[in-house]
């Protein structure tokens, strides 16, 4: 058998990745040569090429000009600079709109979405399909063994969702597929409700806007079609250079949490997992949200490492109102994917463009030129990570996982259900928050994961849950671990129907609670509540009325209908398992709280004691990374001795670090 293709394959003697999108179509060729001489002045050693060249390699359907990417490929190759190679499908030519108008998508209310942008394809026209992989087909057949060909990259963020006749006819064979017959369908749907019931398959459509909310359990199955749509696609693609390039690893960027492709799906179909992230400078929440994301990288590359694929030197163009960076700030969130697993440090664009949609996005070499204090920086980021090329392939190890999974989140979010204030990545982010703040890393992991190395699991929601994967939670109780459950949780099982008795149905004996009303709150009024040891918080948005059905009452909601009611449950079941539920969404402080009971439970520290605010401690292998993302400058105490190896200085006892300032310090045996 032959070693699994992977991020090991890029980084072996090239180290961590650094470079960019290059889109040099947008230049005359004497720009070339200077892009290529800085590119190596800045340490560049993989460009992403041809994302957006459909039009200029084949300018009218099979005539193809391959002349200027090879002479591009060329000039990399002698360079020394690794090339990822984009398929150019994301952005099919006029042609292929204008000849075969079938191809172009269908948004909800069956309008057409046209070219003159990017993306409009329809991820299940046949046309769009074969044209897509026959210039897929021409381009590894043309690079096949071209010494800077070292990865693929398939499209570009796969996105799209098409609600067109094709696309119909193609969702009616997705259901078949899966249910068999009518009646199965039928059922599954719950289409007695509403007078639904379909007798014909040519009747079952894609959610089409309708006058009133539309069947929950269609638009999740639309939802799970759309996604498996996109990944058939990426399939296909994948198939056609892996017949002829098998050496060579294929991606396709992620776009972090993404609601329309399931993402746990894709990456089992990938080579390597890589990811475009843009974080919002003003978002007080963006360092955490930021070390979410990453971590459900590293989550879908298995505990492998990952690769950033885009990222942004300054401001994006695609907000409102675009906040730039200020200085040290790329860099820092650039090391902070670094700790976080990351082989791969690219950014969105190489070089500013001067033309189209993305003018005033940031780039590694701005309109100004070279001779700038942001291409400065960048080349002595690139610099620096050669420092770093030992951390290639180092684990980062946690002992703490946290369950996310999109058909949760699809689920969750239908209309028509007791709050819209309850939602997947929120819910996420706001239990993630704490163990970030502690320095505890955090594994993300489908509801399927297998938890049995976790110490740890916590499950912010899972409304829909299947009957195994509650299984597999009660056992991992039973088996030693310690849960901890969010609100609305074991609702729905994978039909979107109801579970009844007593909620969360299919968790209810683990966590020793049931309960039987969903409360949401008003949004103007806090919900008080109150630790068994006496101190109060507050909690906002849902409650739930619950008892203890063995399980001891953590804390207790002190007012109104719920009073002297549980509001936080802790069940110990099994040897020495534990299983938390939360009935309501407490304040960030109280998550606080609970995130240290719930780490002493489990006997896990964070990587620092009394971590000051705004650090984030991280262990990648041998190596304690510490940021500051606050805007005052921190000490912070170390255990062992050890060295920095951003500025190869000793560090003892502690480190000071200025806002912006990173420390990777590595132990002196
Ligand atoms: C990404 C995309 C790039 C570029 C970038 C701008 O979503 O893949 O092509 O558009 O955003 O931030
Ligand atoms: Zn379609």
């Amino acid at each position: 058998m032959t070693e699994r293709l992977g991020m090991h394959t890029l980084t072996e003697g090239r180290g961590l990745l650094f470079g960019g999108d290059y889109n040099p179509e947008q230049w005359p060729e004497e720009v070339w040569a200077e892009d290529a001489e800085l590119m190596r002045a800045a340490g560049v050693n993989l460009v992403t090429v041809g994302v957006f060249s459909w039009a200029r390699l084949e300018p009218e359907p099979g005539r193809h000009d391959f002349g200027w990417l090879d002479r591009v490929l060329d000039l990399m190759a002698a360079n020394g600079i690794a090339v990822d190679l984009a398929t150019p499908t994301a952005s099919p030519p006029p042609w292929l709109g204008h000849r075969w108008p079938e191809t172009l998508p269908v948004d909800e209310g069956g309008h057409r979405l046209w070219y003159g942008s990017r993306n409009q394809f329809c991820p299940s026209s046949p046309v769009y399909r074969e044209r897509a992989l026959a210039i897929a087909g021409a381009l590894a057949d043309r690079y096949a063994g071209h010494p800077a060909l070292a990865l693929w990259h398939v499209g570009n963020e796969l996105g799209e969702v098409c609600h067109c006749d094709v696309s119909a006819e193609a969702f009616r064979g997705w259901l078949r597929a899966r249910y068999g017959d009518l009646g199965t369908l039928n059922e599954a749907w719950g289409t007695t409700f509403w007078s639904q019931g379909y007798g014909d398959w040519a009747e079952v459509l894609p959610p089409r806007r309708a006058p009133y909310i539309v069947n929950p359990s269609q638009r999740l199955d639309w939802w799970r079609f759309s996604s498996d749509a996109l990944l058939g696609h990426f399939r296909a693609e994948r198939d056609v250079l892996r017949e002829r390039t098998p050496g060579i690893p294929v991606t396709t960027n992620f776009m972090g949490f993404f609601k329309r492709a399931d993402y746990w799906s894709f990456a089992a179909q990938e080579d390597v997992v890589a990811n475009d992230w843009y974080p919002e400078p003003g978002d007080p929440l963006s360092p955490a949200r930021t070390a979410l994301t990453h971590d459900l990288m590293r989550g879908l590359a298995g505990g492998r490492p990952w690769m950033l694929m885009e990222q942004s030197t300054s401001a994006v163009n695609w907000r409102p109102h675009n906040l730039p960076k200020p200085p040290g700030q790329f860099r820092l969130e650039s090391l902070q994917a670094v700790a976080r697993g990351a082989d791969g440090l690219c950014y969105f664009q190489w070089r500013a463009s001067r033309f189209g949609a993305e003018r005033f996005h940031a780039a590694m070499v701005p309109h100004a030129g070279a001779d700038t204090r942001l291409h400065a920086e960048v080349r002595a980021h690139g610099q620096e990570l050669r420092g770093l090329a030992g951390l290639a392939g180092e684990p980062v190890p946690a002992r703490v996982a946290m369950v996310f999974g999109w058909e949760n989140w699809w689920a969750l979010e239908e209309r028509g259900r007791p709050s819209d204030r309850l939602n997947a990545v929120d819910q996420l982010l706001a239990y993630y928050v704490p163990f970030f703040e502690r320095g505890v890393s955090v594994d993300v992991v489908p509801p399927s994961a297998d938890l049995s190395s976790y110490a740890l699991v916590v499950v912010p929601n899972l409304f829909l849950v299947a009957d195994e994967d509650a299984r597999a939670l009660s056992a991992y109780v039973r088996g030693g671990g310690v849960l901890v459950v969010g609100p609305f949780s074991g609702v729905v099982d994978p039909r979107g129907h109801v579970r009844t008795g007593p909620f969360p149905a299919p968790l209810r004996e683990v966590l020793g609670a049931a309960g039987e009303e969903w409360l949401p709150a008003p949004d103007d009024r806090p919900v008080r509540c109150r630790w068994s040891g006496g101190a109060e918080f507050t909690a906002s948005t849902w409650t739930e009325l619950l008892r203890a059905e063995g399980a001891e009452v953590v804390a207790e909601f002190t007012e109104g209908d719920l009073a002297g009611r549980p509001a936080v449950t802790r069940h110990r079941a099994g040897n020495d398992g534990v299983a938390w539920y939360v009935g309501t969404m407490p304040e960030p402080a109280a998550l606080g709280a609970l995130a240290a009971r719930v780490l002493a439970d489990a006997g896990v520290e964070g990587a620092v004691p009394d971590l000051p605010p705004g650090v984030e401690a991280v262990r990648r292998g041998e190596v304690l990374f510490l940021l500051n993302h606050g805007a005052t400058t921190v000490r912070v105490p170390v255990q062992d001795a050890a060295e920095d190896l951003l500025t190869g200085t000793p560090a003892r006892e502690a480190v000071t670090l200025a806002p912006r300032a990173v420390a990777a310090l590595r132990r002196r045996p």
